[in-house]
């Protein structure tokens, strides 16, 4: 057996280190995740004023800001049972929706692609070829005139030539890994590009409602501060215009993108490369017309297709057997050597600051990949033909999607899928405020609120599954506690020895060059680690996350 260690993994939000054992065919047998950053935000809540906590929990992630503040806010207005307005519901959703697919297509052209884009050989390419190329995969195409990739060819020509690669200057470029063709690589490279716009206009978007971002400022406890954007004709049209052409991208440029890797990576999908567990976990989520919702909200146990369990909140636990926390929660760290060096994880050691949650007893994946999946199979009439149409297109199955290239595949469904019906909401929204309903705060006075309450918040955002868990004393937060997507994904193993997601994706893996292990970032990087956000302490020994109230709606 032959250890190789990946410190940091780059190209990701936060700090995480890979160490994968692959034995004498280059085949990973054994892999560990490490959460290398200690956090602790929590701590810092403790004896806050809870009105302060959305805030102060935005601040756990400088990419997750949104989600955090939201979810922060939405679990002392839960213990506290203060119900918020239709419109209020409808603002938070819209600045998520906007996250989402900003956050989507940051993460494939901007942190992953590369992993399948040899820039050098993009170089190479033929603009008249390109443009015929990009007609395989899209009925419409994306910017793909023989101009355009002229132009782009002699931009990547000029980062060349002056020597100032900037986010293509580390690549394992010329890996035998890379399939695709020289026309591929510069269509997606174009894309890539082209996506840094998407990243600034949808930005604008959650801007909008949220005053700033990262870090929006607008939502309060019982409701939103966003009163005058909402009403103005302007700003939802600004709002709508930059979803819009954020859509355009999406159903021509990263669909076809998906389509693309699909044809070129299908071997690797056919092997089930990547492949997690198969426990998939979603919370649902996202009212439109009332009643309908965007996702469902279910679990699915190892691939077993022909169930979705009702998802239920007391099966959730967590344990620290592996975590450098001891069983009171203190930190008990333990990964350096008498020399100060790192010690390389072992199989009874701890080996990282992120807690292993579980989901009745099982290491769960969260994400895009499991929101299609629970939604899809679940009966979500709403995202199938974005389902069903992707997989006949790309002459693939349902379980395909549960591989590398189909995690991300799902992802670009998703964003597809909510750019399409982020205008229902915004349709709802006018609607409301057509019949004088412009209320956007629940009135409440402070000092009449409970002085001893908990409560919690359950929320899909980009990369999976997000709770929030406070508990309020003397009308200060006594204790807060995060489960974050990446704290489901990237958890390590638990005392019996089951593995977290990403682990267990990664074995089976073969890697061709153990000097420049792109394969292993492949299937990391297909979960859209955010590892800022996966660290949180457990804050006593015992917690029991199931004595929670649960508000049943
Ligand atoms: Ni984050």
């Amino acid at each position: 057996m032959k250890k190789i260690v990946i410190d940091p993994i780059t190209r990701i939000e936060g700090h995480l280190r890979v160490e994968v054992e692959v034995d004498e065919d280059g085949v990973v047998r054994e892999a560990y995740a490490s959460g290398q950053l200690f956090r602790g935000i929590e701590m810092i809540l403790k004896e806050r004023d809870p009105r302060d906590a959305g805030l102060l929990a935005g601040r756990i992630c400088g990419v997750c800001t949104n989600s955090h503040f939201r979810a922060a806010v939405s679990s002392v207005e839960d213990a506290y049972g203060i119900e918020l307005p239709k419109n209020a519901q409808i603002v938070r959703d819209l600045m998520a929706m906007a996250l989402f697919i900003q956050d989507h297509v940051v993460h494939f052209y901007h942190l992953h692609s590369l992993d399948f884009v040899d820039v050098t050989s993009a170089l190479q390419a033929d603009a008249a070829l390109a443009v015929e190329e990009a007609k395989k995969y899209a009925k419409t195409q994306y910017e793909s005139s023989f101009s355009h990739y002229e132009a782009v060819l002699l931009k990547l020509q000029n980062f060349v030539k002056a020597g100032r690669l900037g986010p293509f200057s580390n690549g394992y470029w010329g890996h035998s890994a890379y399939r695709l063709t020289t026309e591929q690589n510069l269509i997606l490279l174009s894309h890539y590009l082209e996506a840094l716009k998407f990243q600034t206009q949808l930005s604008k978007a959650v801007a909008i409602f949220g005053g700033k971002t990262p870090h929006p400022q607008s939502i309060v406890v019982g409701g939103v501060t966003s009163v005058a954007d909402m009403l103005s004709p302007q700003r939802l049209n600004d709002y709508i215009f930059n979803i819009k052409e954020a859509k355009e991208f999406v159903d021509n440029a990263y669909m076809a993108d998906m389509r693309l890797l699909a044809a070129a990576y299908r071997d690797d999908i056919k092997a089930g490369l990547g492949r997690s567990a198969g426990n998939f976990l979603s919370v649902g989520g996202y009212e439109f017309d009332e009643r309908q919702k965007l996702f469902s909200s279910g679990v699915i146990y190892a691939h077993d297709f022909s169930k979705v369990e009702e998802f239920d909140e007391s099966k959730i636990t967590e344990e620290v057997d592996r975590a450098w926390y001891g069983t009171d929660g203190e930190v008990c760290y333990t990964d350096l050597n008498e020399d100060g060096t790192l010690k390389t994880a072992k199989n009874d050691d701890k080996y990282s600051w992120i807690k292993a949650p579980r989901y009745g007893g099982e290491a769960m994946e969260s994400g895009p990949l499991a929101r299609v999946l629970v939604s899809y199979l679940g009966g979500n009439e709403f995202i199938k033909p974005f389902v069903d149409e992707f997989l006949k297109e790309s002459d693939l199955e349902l379980l395909d999607l549960s591989t590398t290239v189909g995690r991300n595949a799902a992802r670009a469904i998703e964003s597809a899928y909510i750019c399409e019906y982020v205008f229902k909401l915004v349709s709802d929204l006018l609607q409301n405020i057509k019949h004088d309903d412009t209320q956007t705060w629940t009135k409440y006075e402070f000092e009449k609120l409970p002085q001893n309450a908990k409560g919690r918040a359950f929320f899909e955002v980009p990369r999976g599954v997000l709770s929030h868990f406070v508990s309020i004393e003397n009308q200060k937060i006594k204790n807060y506690s995060v489960i974050a997507p990446t704290t489901w994904n990237a958890s390590p193993k638990d005392k019996d020895g089951k593995r977290g997601a990403y682990e267990e994706a990664l074995i089976g893996i073969k890697i061709k060059d153990t000097a420049k292990p792109l394969e292993v970032l492949r299937v990391i990087h297909s979960f859209d680690p955010c590892l800022a956000c996966a660290v949180h302490v457990v804050d006593a020994k015992g917690r029991e996350l199931s004595s929670y109230r649960v508000r049943t709606v």
